[in-house]
């Protein structure tokens, strides 16, 4: 296995995809999450479709219309979860938060019984997706395999139930995700069977939940670190809470103001990457580079003082092209970038406009499992506003 990684490996890898090298998933990922009809076969028609298709339904047009149903959850989250503490654990939160922000938006699957049907065995899923593949009584691969099962077979239950209510009330508008994938038809006029539909839901999820709850959790524990970074943010949230009512939801036009916080939240994303990499195999036999390892993406050409964290760096025209890209490029580009965007976004403004943030252990550590993780899970002292 060659490992490509700084500016020229990631031109290399954006600009030769489907070229030279085409996108690779283990087969013991591939056993956990998907149908065993799928584990095998050449998915590579199925992918194309999805997508284009995904591309379509999280562009930033299509995500509008959930702004104010973010900003609610969160609200209700924080009102929840976070208020009635002094003190309380990121990580876990802002994964109970995405996961259940997922299952509205995608599913439109709501109560705390429906969403535990999901997130009970998704946690098996993503807790030995990636651990020694030994598929034997007591593992956790065996327990990511049940738990795939199970994920599988609740999304089906889902799945048949909304098609069978779509095609009684002969809807013809999408309402979230699944509906949406409901709707569309493939090149031959055909629509998704269900089979595929859980498969592109269950990429989803899988794609989606470390991932964005681990940059919301890096976003936090900067604000909590860096005072002079949060009460920027928090100026910038304040002037948009202070224009609006107290019941108002936020809107698109309210995110497109938080420049300063974005370029927070991207520099949060430069320095914890959520997604370490990804696999790709060749298609062709091809050299880089007599297969040498250029150095890491900290190289100070590009990032003067790359340990330092300075949004800064995101203003005018930004790193250079191939340098800066927690979201991946070329043809594979994460098409949950926007998404990830809002949530992020909107998470930040509910938090800042709500409390004062205190790491509770100042110099936590980082983990790496499947993203980058604080080892406590980020305890942080909640002080709110005096109002
Ligand atoms: C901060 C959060 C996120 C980060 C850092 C991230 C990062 C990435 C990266 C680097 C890739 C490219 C992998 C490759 O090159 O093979 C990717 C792919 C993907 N992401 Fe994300 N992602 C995030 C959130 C999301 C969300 C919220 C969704 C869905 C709502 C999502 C859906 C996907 C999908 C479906 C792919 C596969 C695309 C394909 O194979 O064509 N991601 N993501």
């Amino acid at each position: 296995m060659a490992i490509f990684c700084g500016a020229q490996g990631n031109k290399f890898l954006f600009t030769n995809d489907n070229k030279l090298l085409t996108s690779w998933w283990p087969q013991s990922m591939k056993k956990a999450l998907l149908f065993p009809e799928f584990v095998e076969s050449n998915l590579k028609d199925v992918s194309a479709l999805k997508r284009s298709f995904h591309h379509d339904i999280l562009k930033p047009e299509a995500l509008k219309q959930y702004i104010h149903l973010m900003d609610g959850l969160a609200r209700d989250h924080l009102d929840k979860d976070w208020k009635p503490n002094t003190i309380v654990k990121v990580l876990p939160l802002s994964k109970k938060y995405t996961f259940e922000l997922a299952c509205k938006l995608f599913l439109n699957v709501v109560t705390q019984h429906d969403i535990k049907r999901l997130s009970d065995p998704f946690t098996l899923v993503t807790n030995g997706m990636f651990s020694v593949p030994i598929d034997f009584p007591g593992t956790a691969y065996n327990r990511a395999i049940k738990g795939g099962k199970l994920v599988r077979e609740e999304l089906m239950r889902i799945i048949t139930e909304r098609r069978k209510e779509m095609t009684e009330r002969s809807e013809t508008e999408g309402r979230d995700l699944l509906s949406k994938m409901l709707l569309v038809r493939d090149e031959n006029g055909q629509f998704l069977s269900e089979m595929e539909i859980s498969n592109n839901i269950i990429g989803l999820l899988v794609a989606s939940f470390e991932t964005t709850s681990s940059a919301v959790t890096a976003v936090i524990n900067y604000l909590a670190e860096l005072p002079h970074v949060y009460n920027e943010v928090l100026k910038e949230q304040m002037e948009i809470a202070k224009s609006k009512g107290p019941d108002e939801l936020l809107t698109w036009e309210d995110i497109e103001k938080m420049k300063y916080s974005w370029n927070v939240a991207r520099e949060s994303l430069r320095l914890t990457p959520p997604a370490q990499g990804a696999f790709r195999e060749t298609t062709t036999e091809f050299n880089y580079a007599g297969f040498t390892i250029p150095k890491g993406w900290k190289n100070p050409k590009y990032f003067p003082e790359p340990e330092k964290f300075d949004p800064s760096r995101f203003e005018g025209s930004g790193p250079a092209p191939y340098t800066f890209v927690p979201f991946g490029g070329g043809p594979r580009m994460c098409p949950g970038k926007e998404y990830a965007r809002l949530e992020v976004l909107v998470f930040m403004h509910n938090v800042v406009t709500r409390f004062k943030l205190e790491k509770a252990i100042p110099n936590e550590k980082i983990v790496f499992y499947a993203s980058p993780i604080p080892v406590h899970g980020l305890p942080v002292h909640l002080h709110p506003h005096q109002k």
